[in-house]
């Protein structure tokens, strides 16, 4: 399976990429949690982007693109991967066919009313990156402390109202026009998620479907060839 999980920030992708890596045995990979993770260990590549995630802008795609390649390349991606964050641009796009071709981009379709409602309440586990909510589900069953590895939830910097209007604008005039690009190679699946209250669960059901399906169509594929 080599899949993307496309969407606007705080539409799910951490969330449901993570359930979906562990039902199906595949790496994910967050672009965002490995930047979070060189700025935390203060690398000279977290040094370089800080100031840009932390003012919601996009990473320039010179840097972005290395940096990937060299993940997507590891032994733990050969069984498949799901990338949630990555491509965000045409030119990432195009970099990433020069190493391997997606088969498959669900299009997590989130209006911006649920978006800023769940990232004004978003918590993140400093030390494992797992994902919750103040106020909707998931929530975490002792407040401020994560479910998985005790560590300390903390609210993202670029969570802060300001930061996230200038995110939102960078995915619709940078990254939404991918759209594009993936539904002329009739890659793109939507889910619609119009609603605060729905589980990720539900969500990931959902999904999980659509995979299914396209783990199907791979086999059958490669069994003619
Ligand atoms: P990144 O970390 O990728 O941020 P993002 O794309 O803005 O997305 P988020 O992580 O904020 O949201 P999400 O869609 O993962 O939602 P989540 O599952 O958390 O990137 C951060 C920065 O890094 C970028 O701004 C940029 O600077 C840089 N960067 C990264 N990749 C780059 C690239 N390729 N090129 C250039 N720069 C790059 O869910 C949100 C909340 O909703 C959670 O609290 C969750 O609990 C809650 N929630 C409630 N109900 C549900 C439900 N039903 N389903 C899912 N979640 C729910
Ligand atoms: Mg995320």
């Amino acid at each position: 399976m080599k899949a993307i999980i496309f969407g606007p920030p705080g539409s799910g992708k951490g969330t449901y990429a993570s359930r979906l890596s562990r039902a199906f045995g595949v790496a994910h990979i967050s672009t965002g949690d490995l930047l979070r993770d060189e700025i935390k260990n203060k690398t000279s590549m977290g040094r370089e982007v800080e100031s840009c995630t932390t003012r919601g802008e996009l990473v320039p795609d010179d840097r972005i693109i290395g940096f990937l390649a060299n993940r997507i390349s590891q032994p733990y991606c050969a069984k498949g991967f799901i990338l949630d964050g990555f491509p965000r641009t045409i030119p990432q796009a195009e970099a990433l066919e020069t190493i391997t071709s997606p088969s498959v981009v669900v299009n997590l379709c989130v209006p911006d009313t649920v978006i800023i409602e769940r990232l004004s309440t978003r918590l993140t586990c400093r030390n494992c990156g797992a994902i919750y909510n103040k106020r909707f589900q998931p929530r975490p069953k002792v407040e401020g402390i994560c479910d998985v590895c005790n560590g300390n939830l903390y609210k993202r910097d670029d969570d802060e109202p300001e930061v996230v209007r200038e995110r939102l604008d960078f995915y619709r005039k940078m990254t939404e026009p991918l759209l594009s690009y993936y539904e002329v190679r009739d890659l793109v699946k939507n889910i619609s998620c119009k609603k605060t209250n729905v589980r990720a669960e539900t969500v990931v059901e959902q999904i999980v479907k659509i995979l299914n399906v396209e783990i199907m169509n791979t086999k059958k594929s490669s069994d003619k060839h």
